[in-house]
């Protein structure tokens, strides 16, 4: 038997306008976790087990474009096994779905990662990456792929399509309470969204992708150097320009506002819009006073956890 598990993830700066070039920052979220697990089967089959969605299946029976069918598949034709021996894939994960935490992700990188060392191969990152993203497309079309990224190195990630991975330090621990509308939200339908805005009016809306690398790039600088205060302000910032680009919801905005009114440092929506999560700012000793008041908002849950 194998198994693996990989975390969540928080975009922390730059979703949507990392579609389109511009650099964005996330972060692992160890408070969550998908776990695969793969056992020798006697049945003669492959079976695809979810306990948490009631999934109990043969690979044969799933759609192919179903992720776990895809995910398996994508592993067995990378390690080039034609005949595999029958096993049992279970999946199991604390991360909500369609809340931009990364679930579909993490779902993924345990899943290769538990198949691949189920089969004899220790897969470098940088394949279990390149896997993943191929299953993200399935998920949400045309993703940047900063999703696989973080999730597969579990490490705070500026990320830019296109360009080899880069992992960064933040100088000093800082607190972050996520909280979850509890509204799931299709990212493949936000970014089409979005795509159709920017084709309308592409001037305007690369104005904004722009304003937000900016943003991004002092986000880093502040992380990297501890300040604080800066990085609070920088997520109100980012916030408005998601705003702009339609991709906030009353209840996020609800949120957001609240958890400034607690005594966030700054706050923001974090993912695809819409519903999902939003991400708050916080000195440790006001994270207990930011999700309290986030709940009293109409926060369906939320998590307190820690970078660096
Ligand atoms: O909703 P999430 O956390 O999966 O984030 C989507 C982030 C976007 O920038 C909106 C899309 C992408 O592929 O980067």
């Amino acid at each position: 038997m194998t198994s693996a598990s990989a975390p969540g993830k928080i975009i922390l700066f730059g979703e949507h306008a990392v579609v389109y070039g511009r650099p964005a920052l996330a972060v692992p979220v160890i408070d969550v976790q998908a776990n695969a697990t793969v056992i020798e089967n006697r049945l003669g089959t492959i079976r695809i087990e979810t306990p948490g969605t009631g999934l109990n299946a043969d690979l044969q029976a799933l759609p192919p474009n179903h992720p776990l069918a895809a995910v398996t598949r994508a592993v067995l034709g990378a390690l080039g096994i034609v005949h595999p021996p029958s096993f049992t894939m279970r999946i199991e994960s604390t991360i909500p779905v369609a809340s931009g935490l990364g679930s579909g992700a993490a779902v993924s990188v345990a899943a290769i990662r538990a198949l691949a060392s189920f089969l004899g191969c220790v897969m470098p990152d940088e394949k279990v990456n390149t896997l993943a993203f191929e299953i993200e497309k399935l998920h949400h079309g045309t993703p940047s792929g900063i999703d696989n990224t973080v999730v597969t190195y579990a490490k705070p990630v500026y990320f830019l399509k296109g360009c080899p991975v880069e992992t960064f330090h933040p100088s000093v621990p800082f607190t972050i309470v996520i909280g979850d509308t509890g509204v799931s939200a299709s990212t493949k339908e936000s970014v089409r969204e979005v795509r159709e805005l920017w084709q309308a009016d592409p001037a305007r809306f690369e104005e904004m992708f722009d304003a937000v690398g900016e943003i991004v790039q002092k986000a880093r600088k502040a992380i990297e150097s501890g300040e604080m205060m800066d990085l609070g302000l920088l997520m109100d910032k980012n916030h408005s320009i998601l705003q702009e680009m339609t991709v906030s919801s009353q209840l996020l905005d609800r949120l957001v506002d609240a958890a400034r009114s607690a005594g966030a440092l700054g706050a923001k929506l974090s993912g695809s819009g819409r519903g999902g999560n939003m991400i708050a700012l916080v000195k440790p000793e006001s994270a207990q006073t930011v999700a309290e008041a986030l709940v009293a908002a109409g926060a369906k849950r939320t998590i307190t956890t820690h970078v660096g």
